[in-house]
């Protein structure tokens, strides 16, 4: 610590003390953005961290900023993590000035993601490094800078070739925050909450706050001061305790308060509290601290899952971290549409494969009722790729598990923490005591949640003990081990941590209808048949939750596709240096119910006929068939009623019964274990209907009377465009988005399920094109673009606001050929 640092230290204890005496306010912690204003270069010149390097030609920007997304697609670049520059050094410099007024102060930046092996200058001093692009960090910067004077802040990011088994982004993807705060205050991640005891009456509120006086000097008498509200703002309750500090230390504090009639956080109604901290000295507010909390109450049992003590199945879905063809670079609305459309699946929770996530994601599932399993490793001391996190391991394993727990367990949303998935450990014989040392790390900071990590090499997990370390054991891919694993350890609880992974992509039906792994066009046909050897169809999974009505529930993998891994796509070796062409453009998943823009796919449908209850229908494939010589064409439809019944061009091809009438699918996955290769599968309806054109509906009835009807009707030539706003009033803020689905239509605004064509973009007024995408994994046109063409006749424009400037913001949409078009977006200060 430097000399001037003490002596401000020194000159805020004689501040805060005068002001007392005056009866005067010091300010509280101030909280500002520090996104904007950032300049940006791909260079390898370690010079760059230097006050007086020349950045005058670097390019400015705001961050979060993933460089990858921004392209080129190449094969060298290695299609597992998308085909993406995701590698290679860059540095951001921004120079900065500090208030004077605040030159009392604590000085602290707030990183929450930078993707990944960076390392902080300021002022041409180094002070921090960090490998783990998922986990965020605070900085205190105040030794390192001047007030009121320029200062400079350089970020080396340097992440490297096959960092991971899919395309993590690269930079500053996540927001960085700037606060000043007094030299007393509450630590960063600061507060813990724990309800241990819930009834309908009363909730005890536990809660733990980290005091930090950064100072020497300033010692004694202070107060902590704990309020909650609800979220009408009302006052509930409060509790002040004393604090005293005898020198510079971190001074941990327990405050036990009562809720009555809590309101609990739940599904339908996710109640979310406040627990603001604030800290006195003499009388003076000199910090203020907020923690948002939930309270409800979680319960995992071989009697199944109980939230608030009702049995419900976990409907979840694995995620991946990134938000499509915006990449990697978080965006609060990108993310609340991700979940948005996940919840209309019926998905009632996420797992954060394979990582510590955003903040935003989980402040979202917070706020909209979403369960959330949190992963922290996808490999621990033994790699899975050349680059991954095993490099780490050693220096940061604890310090990573541990601030992904600080910084997130007052989340209500969390229900567990993973300790990692499918690590390579499950096959060593000592692999249990790394597992054993992770539990006691999650115990320590957090022991009212279970533990759990997901095994594909469950047998040999089970056998090595690495499954007695753990709460819950997460069987990947395994459903038909449930009912084994749970009566040969009678104390087990065992669930789905990933299930399915099935492929396919939207709008493709290939013909005949059969199993392959591999096809020459590189998508996968849309009847949800698909899946690699290791996985199987979603109907399988569904067998054998129904089957055990009190197992927890599943995972899917996954809820979107996500840029990398285009499995079935892409050669047996490119998890190392060798085949990284092999298939290529395939360059992004085909796992997802939902398309990389946002689409539902077929089997999104077969879901929600399994996991809601607003009664619905679904019809495959498209009805565009006058080229095809099949003579009759299979007909799918997904229903959560009784029956469907089927008409072509008015004539009912009759009902059929669901449960009852079954549609055979191919299952061959390798654990199968049964003599027959194909699934009798009754949740899924079908009929053979021989090609007319027109229409074709599905319509579904429960107690004989109609309850949803569906139809796809044959389209003709594509001759118009339609623009499809999700909103049309978005916030001027410089991160809003509307996000625009663009479809191909015929002359009779019919929906044409084949269309291709190429679509320009014109935008007018204060708003930027954020991304362009269609949902077509072998694409190498730009994410950043102006134009995208159409596939299986949609495509998606996503508009971003520009901060501070309000408006109307006119997009035209036009294609060679066809009928333009023009909406209007506003965007509201
Ligand atoms: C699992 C793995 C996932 C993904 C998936 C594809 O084994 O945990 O990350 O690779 O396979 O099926």
């Amino acid at each position: 610590m430097t000399n001037s640092y003490l002596h401000k230290l020194l000159g805020l204890t004689l501040l805060v003390m005068l002001m007392s005496c005056n009866n005067q306010k010091p300010s509280l912690r101030i909280e500002k953005s520090f996104n904007d204003d950032w300049l940006f270069q791909k260079i390898d010149d370690s010079l760059a961290s230097s006050l007086s390097f020349d950045d005058s030609e670097w390019r400015a920007l705001s961050v979060p900023h993933d460089w990858a997304i921004e392209g080129p697609f190449k094969p060298e670049f290695n299609l597992r993590t998308g085909g993406l520059p995701v590698f290679g050094k860059a540095w951001y410099r921004k120079h900065f000035t500090l208030d004077d007024s605040q030159k009392d102060k604590i000085v602290s930046l707030e990183f929450d993601g930078i993707m990944n092996n960076s390392t902080i200058y300021i002022n041409g001093d180094k002070i921090y490094h960090r490998p783990y692009g998922y986990m965020g960090f605070e900085l205190d910067i105040t030794p390192y800078v001047n007030f009121g004077e320029s200062n400079l802040i350089a970020v080396e990011v340097n992440p490297e070739i096959l960092s991971a088994r899919w395309y993590p982004g690269a930079g500053i993807y996540r927001k960085v925050k700037l606060e000043y705060k007094n030299p007393v205050h509450v630590a960063h991640w600061g507060t813990h909450i724990s309800t241990p005891n819930i009834t309908d009456e009363e909730a005890l509120v536990q809660i733990e706050t980290s005091i930090e006086n950064k100072t020497e000097t300033l010692k004694g008498a202070f107060e902590l001061q704990t309020i909650i509200y609800d979220e009408d703002e009302n006052e509930v309750v409060t509790n002040t305790a004393p604090v005293n500090f005898k020198d510079s230390s971190t001074i941990e504090i327990q405050q036990s308060l009562e809720i009555q009639n809590p309101k609990r956080w739940d599904f339908e109604t996710p109640h979310l509290y406040k627990a603001i901290s604030k800290i006195y000295k003499d009388g003076v507010e000199i910090d203020q601290y907020q923690t948002s909390f939930g309270i409800r109450t979680i319960e995992f049992s071989r009697e199944g899952f109980f939230l608030n003590g009702r049995k419900e199945k976990i409907k979840g879905v694995c995620l991946h971290n990134d938000l499509g063809p915006l990449g990697s670079a978080v965006n609060y609305r990108a993310t609340e549409r991700q979940l948005e459309i996940m919840k209309e699946m019926g998905v009632n929770a996420i797992r954060t494969a394979h990582n510590p996530t955003s903040p935003e994601q989980l402040e979202l599932c917070d706020k909209m009722g979403i369960l959330v399993q949190a992963e922290a490793f996808d490999c621990w001391e033994i790699h899975k790729t050349v680059n991954d996190y095993s490099k780490f391991w050693d220096d940061w394993h604890e310090q990573d598990l541990r601030d992904m727990i600080k910084r997130d367990r007052n989340h209500p949303s969390i229900i567990m923490w993973s300790i990692g998935n499918e690590v390579k450990e499950q096959k060593e014989e000592d692999g249990h005591l790394i597992a054993e040392r992770l539990v006691e790390i999650c115990k320590e900071e957090d022991p009212s949640r279970p533990t759990t990590s997901g095994f594909n090499n469950i047998k040999i997990a089970l056998k090595n003990g690495l499954g007695d370390s753990i709460d819950l054991v997460g069987a990947n891919y395994k459903p038909t081990l449930y009912a084994k694993i749970m009566e040969k350890y009678p104390e087990m609880i065992v669930y789905g941590s990933e299930t399915a992974s099935a492929v396919s992509s939207r709008g493709v039906y290939h013909l005949p209808l059969e199993k392959y792994d591999k096809h020459a066009s590189l998508q996968v046909s849309s009847y949800d048949i698909n899946s690699p050897m290791w996985a199987y169809p979603p109907d399988v999974e569904f067998h054998y939750q129904d089957a055990m009505p009190n197992l927890i529930g599943e995972f899917i993998w996954t809820g979107f596709d996500y840029l990398g891994e285009p499995t079935p796509y892409g050669g047996k070796d490119n998890l190392t240096f060798g085949n990284w062409d092999v298939d290529w453009p395939s360059r992004s998943s085909y796992f997802g119910a939902v398309d990389l823009s946002g689409f539902p796919k077929d089997r999104f449908y077969l879901y929600q006929s399994q996991w809601t209850k607003k009664p619905m229908v679904h019809i495959l494939p498209h009805w565009n068939w006058e080229d095809t010589d099949y003579k009759e064409i299979p007909v799918f439809c997904y229903t959560n009623a009784e029956e469907v019944e089927l008409f072509v061009n008015g004539k009912s091809l009759g009902r059929k019964i669901k449960g009852v009438d079954t549609t055979r699918i191919p299952v061959d996955f390798y654990a199968w274990g049964r003599k027959e290769k194909y699934y009798d599968s009754p949740y899924r309806l079908s009929w053979n209907v021989p090609f007319e054109a027109g229409e074709i509906e599905a319509v579904s009835y429960i107690d004989g009377k109609e309850v949803a009807r569906k139809s796809i009707k044959t389209a003709k030539a594509p001759s118009q465009i339609a623009l499809q706003p999700d909103r049309e009033n978005i916030k001027a803020d410089g991160e809003d988005l509307s996000f625009i689905t663009v479809k191909i239509e015929d002359e009779n605004g019919i929906f044409h399920p084949l269309a291709n064509n190429l679509v320009n973009f014109k935008i007018s007024g204060p708003a930027t094109i954020a991304a362009v995408g269609n949902g077509n994994s072998t694409s190498t046109e730009p994410f950043q673009a102006n134009y995208r063409k159409a596939f299986n006749g949609l495509c998606l424009l996503v508009l971003k606001s520009k901060k501070g400037e309000a408006g109307e913001v006119t997009i035209e949409a036009t294609s060679e050929g066809l009928l333009s078009k023009k909406i209007i977006i506003k965007t509201e200060i």
